[in-house]
């Protein structure tokens, strides 16, 4: 019987070590090298992560090459086509699909926190009007541990379940306060008597001298974008507030880094440069000039909302949101929406271009979400702002995930390449 487990020979001692490979439900197996740096005396070096797992997890699956992506082993293309947004809080929450009483619990419970406390509204008045969005929901996200100190400790499983649910709850009425500061509208307090996602897009859009009516097919579109962002495995910002929070800082502060990460172009910040690509773009006849500009390895232009780390296939998130543009634009009586005609003749040209093809570059869950957040009326500068209110239940429930396998702080080493031990020489010494 073969030991399950992984030889590495130091080829100048000669020294040999067996180190465990575990297997997990589904995807690669990992060596557990937990002591190699006490049997070597060496670290090993992975400064992007592309071959290194910094945890074992229970709620996100992603099959890169396949294109597949579970939440708690269901597939996105089901729960995006049945499931709601509060149910699948619920699914990665949880762990399980709730009954009708756990669905109903849930939903009471979330919907009953959505107001911020009063005193949180002066954050915004201390913004420039012209703030990113993202900047304030940084700031006002990482200042809540400033009014909740009844849950602040990490260890106590009701404190956790208390500020998962604050954070979850109060994440669409910041945001939504946030773009209403921007804009210069009253905030709009949250409508207990609207469902999750109606109840944002109303916190959004609704203002004092006007009856709120929307489409319930930019709900449902919004609903959509919200699941499929919901969670993603060890991305940039999931891996942020899941560094953060092994520190034992409260998960508000968690959050706030999550953000912060997010926000990245790289990452996030990828849906609304997007936009401005397809914009700066302008028309199909300058497509190719821009595929070239991606192609050249001195430009820094990138193709955004095309690659991605994991998936070397079609991202399945960008495949039901491909659908999900086209349905929403129909609605709309704009099936002809030149940017989206735009991403769909770039999308076809980049996938028949070599370099593309070669690297396995296809479009991620940014290259169409933009489109429909434009669709529902959702300025640029909010679209990575909606991310952020998707994510929040991931991060949550990654951060609640790290503290019960009680990893204790991550604190990863490094390849010093700096300068030798040196002596202080007093500055009349120094050329
Ligand atoms: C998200 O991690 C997650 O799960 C993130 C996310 C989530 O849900 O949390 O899925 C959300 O962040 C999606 C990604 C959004 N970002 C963008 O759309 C920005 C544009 N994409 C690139 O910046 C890039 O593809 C990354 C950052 C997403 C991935 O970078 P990698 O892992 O370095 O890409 P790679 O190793 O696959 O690149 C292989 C080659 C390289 O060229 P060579 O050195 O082989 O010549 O492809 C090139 C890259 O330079 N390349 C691109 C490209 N992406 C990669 N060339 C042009 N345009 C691109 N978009």
């Amino acid at each position: 019987m073969v030991a399950n487990t992984l030889t590495i020979r130091d080829n100048r001692t000669g020294r040999e070590v067996e180190f465990p490979i575990e297997s997990g439900t589904e995807g690669p197996s990992v060596v557990d090298i937990a002591r190699f740096h006490k049997e070597f005396g060496l670290f090993t070096l992975d400064p992007g992560f592309r071959s290194t797992a910094s945890c074992q997890s229970k709620i996100t699956f992603i099959d890169g090459d396949a294109g597949i992506l579970l939440y708690r082993g269901y597939p996105i293309e089901q729960l995006a086509e049945k499931s709601n947004f509060p149910e699948v809080c619920y699914l990665l929450l949880e762990g399980e699909l709730p009954n009708q009483e756990q669905y109903t619990r849930f939903v009471r419970t979330v919907t009953n926190h959505t107001m911020l406390h009063e005193q949180i509204l002066n954050f915004f008045k201390g913004y420039r009007r012209d703030a990113h969005p993202m900047a304030i929901m940084v700031g006002v996200v990482g200042a809540l541990s400033a009014f909740y100190h009844d849950s602040l400790d990490v260890h106590n499983p009701r404190h956790r379940e208390i500020s998962a649910f604050r954070l979850i709850s109060k994440i669409p009425t910041i945001a939504a306060a946030s773009y209403k500061y921007s804009i210069g509208q009253p905030f709009v307090y949250p409508d207990n008597s609207k469902g999750y996602v109606e109840n944002f897009l109303y916190m959004l859009f609704s203002v004092p001298c006007a009856k709120f009516t929307i489409s319930p097919v930019l709900v449902r579109a919004l609903e959509q974008i919200l699941i499929l962002h919901a969670d993603h495995e060890q991305n940039a910002s999931t891996s942020t507030v899941r560094l953060a929070g092994s520190s034992q800082a409260n998960p508000f502060a968690a959050a706030s880094a999550g953000i912060s990460a997010l926000w990245g172009p790289a990452h996030g910040g990828a849906n609304e440069a997007v936009l401005a690509m397809l914009h700066e773009i302008g028309s199909v006849e300058r497509v190719g000039e821009y595929l070239k500009r991606a192609k050249d390895p001195k430009d820094t232009f990138r193709l955004m909302g095309f690659g991605h780390r994991v998936y070397k296939n079609y991202d399945p998130r960008a495949r039901i949101l491909k659908q999900a543009a086209h349905e929403v634009l129909a609605e709309l009586g704009r099936g002809d929406d030149p940017l989206f005609r735009l991403a769909l003749e770039l999308e076809r040209i980049a996938q028949e271009d070599d370099y593309f093809v070669t690297r396995k570059l296809y479009p991620n869950v940014d290259f169409y979400s933009g489109i429909i957040q434009s669709a529902i009326g959702i300025p640029i500068n909010m679209f990575t702002v909606i991310f952020a209110v998707a994510r929040m239940v991931g991060w949550v429930s990654q951060w609640k995930e790290m503290i019960e396998y009680g990893e204790g702080i991550g604190r990863p080493r490094q390849l010093y390449v700096g300068p030798a031990r040196r002596d202080y020489r007093p500055v009349a010494e120094r050329l």
